[in-house]
Parts: structure tokens; sequence; C-alpha cells
């Protein structure tokens, strides 16, 4: 799969750019502060409905406009795709896909995919637990697209459970009159339904991963490991890893925790509290690897991603009808964002070595010199908000 043009309107520095993009290897080159990252940042966001860099949208709009658009053709062996999205901060974000009427920005998940590494990838490794959690389910939506939808039910009820427990609390400390919990046992339901999905489906993608995290690292950095991923439930009570059992057992460590949740006001079982340890040998990663290990353990997930998500149709195994058959999403965009400057030369060519066959590969580099020698492809030079083909 690759992208054969992307164009912005409104998004970041650009008031308007067109970019005709070829698969192979293209490199975006030009001082800092030009807005290389904000192109592939656009890529990406086509995959995940989220920057790599901030949260929420309202940076993504040009200062000054009041809605942005990132509008991508892409090819998937004979199939041409166009996808519109418009980001509206504030209000609804809107997409279509072929010109055709709306459709739901989530419908345009699993068209695009990339695996993106960036800086920011560090904070995989050294960063708080929501980074690995934010890193494990945007791969599995990127698997499977619908676990968007199971994602951001179980973001809701999270939300209103918490509300209730909030007030619950308050009434408590303030000594009125206890409220009437018999809400909160649907909201358990709830809760753990979703929560057992998304759980399965973790467990499923660290199973998967884990090989080839270690291949990865392996091979970026001969010698350094063994890496493993391993991952911490909320509460020592859930052990499982098919969905109706790690239902279960969320309930019941819902129930064991409930005097305390409701002391605190607070929900504190279920993925959202979840931990992904990685290990470097027998040590945590986090607060024992060095820069350069941690560098590289970052890498080395990140090629994973790539490995998985190449390897497997989209849908994660799960046949998803479209026009009559399964939709293939074929090999991910690789998005290599300011990442070679920061390795050293061995690693450097390395990586360089292991992407250089994608599909379709982008990179961005302040200086030619930056860009390794096997990745030679087209160039474009990043200046005063011109991407210039040289
Ligand atoms: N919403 C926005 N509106 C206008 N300008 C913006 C907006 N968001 C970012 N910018 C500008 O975009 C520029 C940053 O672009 P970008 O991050 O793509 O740079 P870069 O070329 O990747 O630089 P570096 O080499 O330092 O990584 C900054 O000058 C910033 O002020
Ligand atoms: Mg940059």
């Amino acid at each position: 799969m690759h992208v054969t043009h992307l164009s912005l309107a409104d998004f970041r520095s650009y008031a308007r750019v067109e970019v005709p993009l070829d698969p192979g290897v293209t490199a975006f080159v030009g001082p800092n502060g030009q807005g290389k990252t904000n192109l592939v940042e656009a890529v990406g966001y086509l995959a995940t409905l989220g920057s790599h860099r901030v949260s929420s949208d309202a940076p993504l709009v040009r200062m000054g406009a009041d809605r942005a658009i990132i509008r991508a053709n892409v090819r998937q062996g004979e199939r041409q795709q166009l996808i519109e999205l418009e980001l509206n901060p504030g209000k609804a974000n809107r997409a279509r896909i072929n010109r055709s009427s709306q459709v739901r920005p989530r419908d345009v998940l699993g068209i695009v995919r990339t695996v993106l590494f960036a800086p920011e990838d560090l904070a995989l490794v050294k960063g708080d637990p929501g980074e690995r959690r934010r890193f494990l389910d945007e791969l599995i939506t990127a698997r499977s697209p619908r676990m968007a939808g199971v994602r951001s039910d179980y973001d809701r009820v999270l939300k209103q459970r918490n509300t209730l427990l909030k007030s619950a609390a308050l009434a408590r400390r303030h000594g009125g009159r206890s409220m009437d919990l018999s809400t909160l046992d649907v909201w358990d339901q709830h809760l753990a339904r979703a929560g057992a999905e998304l759980l399965a489906q973790r467990l499923d993608l660290i199973a998967a991963l884990q090989p080839l995290a270690d291949k990865a690292y392996e091979q970026l950095a001969p010698g350094g490991g063994p890496v493993a991923l391993d991952y911490k439930p909320s509460s020592p009570e859930i052990v499982g890893h098919a969905r109706e059992e790690l239902c279960e057992q969320l309930l019941a460590a819902l129930g064991e925790a409930r005097k305390q949740e409701i002391e605190r006001g607070v929900t504190l079982v279920g993925p959202h509290r979840d931990e992904l340890l990685l290990k470097l040998g027998q040590l945590p990663a986090k607060g024992y690897a060095s820069h350069g290990e941690s560098w590289s353990f970052a890498l080395a997930l990140r090629l994973a991603s790539y490995d998985l998500l190449r390897a497997e149709p989209y849908g994660g195994g799960e046949a998803s009808v479209e026009g009559g058959g399964a939709r293939r999403a074929g090999e991910p965009v690789l998005v290599l964002d300011d990442v070679f400057a920061e390795l050293d030369t061995r690693r450097r060519e390395r990586l360089a070595e292991l992407v250089a066959p994608g599909e379709q590969v982008l990179v961005t580099a302040a200086v030619d010199d930056d860009v390794p020698g096997v990745l030679s492809g087209v160039r474009y030079a990043v200046a005063e908000g011109a991407v210039e083909r040289v």
C-alpha cells in the first residue's frame, strides 16, 4: 500500500501544499522548523486519526484558520482510493472516501497503515505507562480497525463510571446520604465487557510481537538482548487470555476494588491501569537501560510492528467484507521522522538496511548527510512552506 498524492490545506504551517509521492524511498530534507515533520505527521494522522506529537487536534490547524484538510490518494494493488479528512477542533471531524457522502472518520482507519519512527518514541521506553498502552492500542487498531469502536466505548464507559464514583466519593466525604450505587453494577458490566475485549487483543498482540521485537533488537544491537514484553494487568486476579474469562475476572476484580474505588472516586481496575513492562536482559528497561539501549528498544518495537503488520492481512485474521471480499491493506508505509541523526553509524546503517525494501518509506532529515546511502530515492527540499522535488 502506498500514498500517491498528499494534499494539505491549513494543516500546521501549510496554507496549501501538494506532494506527489512514489513508492520506494522519499526523503524530505531541509533546515529545522521548515515543515518536514508536519508532512509526515499528516500521513500518520490518516492511519491513526491522531498525531504522534500532540494529543488534541487544535495545534494541527494552521494558526488563524478554523479547520484543516488532509487529502490523500492511496494505492493498494490495482485499487485507488481518495481519503479526505476535515479537522474541526472543538467540533466533530468529517471524512469522505472517494468523494462519496460523509462517513465516520473511524471508517477511514485501515486504508492507510503506517509505522512511524520518531524521536518521541524514546518515551515508549522511558515514559509513563500510558505511552506504552497507547502504542499497544494503536497497533491493535491497525490490526483490526473495528477496535477503534471498542476503544471509544471503553473510554466512554470509564468516563461515566468515574463521574459516578466521584460523586459517590464526594457525598461520602461530606457526610451526605450514601448514593444509590445500583447503577454502578450496570457500568461494571459495560466496563468489563469492553475491557475484556481490549485486554484479549492486547495479550494476543504482545504474544505476536514478543519474538519479532527480540529479533529486531538483535538485528540493531547484536548480543545486547534478549528483550521481553511483560504485560501486568491492574489486578492479580486477571490471569486469563480468552475474552469470556477475562470479562469474569475483570468483574470479580471490580467487586474486590469497589470499596476502595468509592473512597477514592476513580476506577482502579481495567486496561487503562495496566502496564507493559519492557525488559532488557533481566532488568526493566525503564530506569535501567542506557540512552542508546532505550533507543534501540524503541526502534525494535517499531520494527516489530512493521513485521507484524506486513505479515498479516488487515483485520487481524477477522475477515472484513467490503464489496464482497476481504480487504487487504498490504504493507504499511514506513515513516522515519528525524531518527537517523540520533543514531550512531552502526545502528543507522542497520536500521536503514532493514527499512530500505519497504513498499513506501518516507524519511525526514535536516541535512542530506543524515540520510543513509541505502535510502537513496526521491528527494524533496522543504523550506519556507515550499516542498520542491530536487
Ligand atoms: N498550527 C500551526 N500553525 C502555524 N504554524 C505551525 C503550526 N504548528 C506548527 N507550526 C510551525 O511549523 C513549524 C514546525 O514544523 P515541523 O515540525 O514540520 O519542522 P521540521 O522541518 O520537522 O523541523 P525539525 O528539523 O526541527 O524537526 C514551526 O515553525 C511551527 O511554528
Ligand atoms: Mg521535524
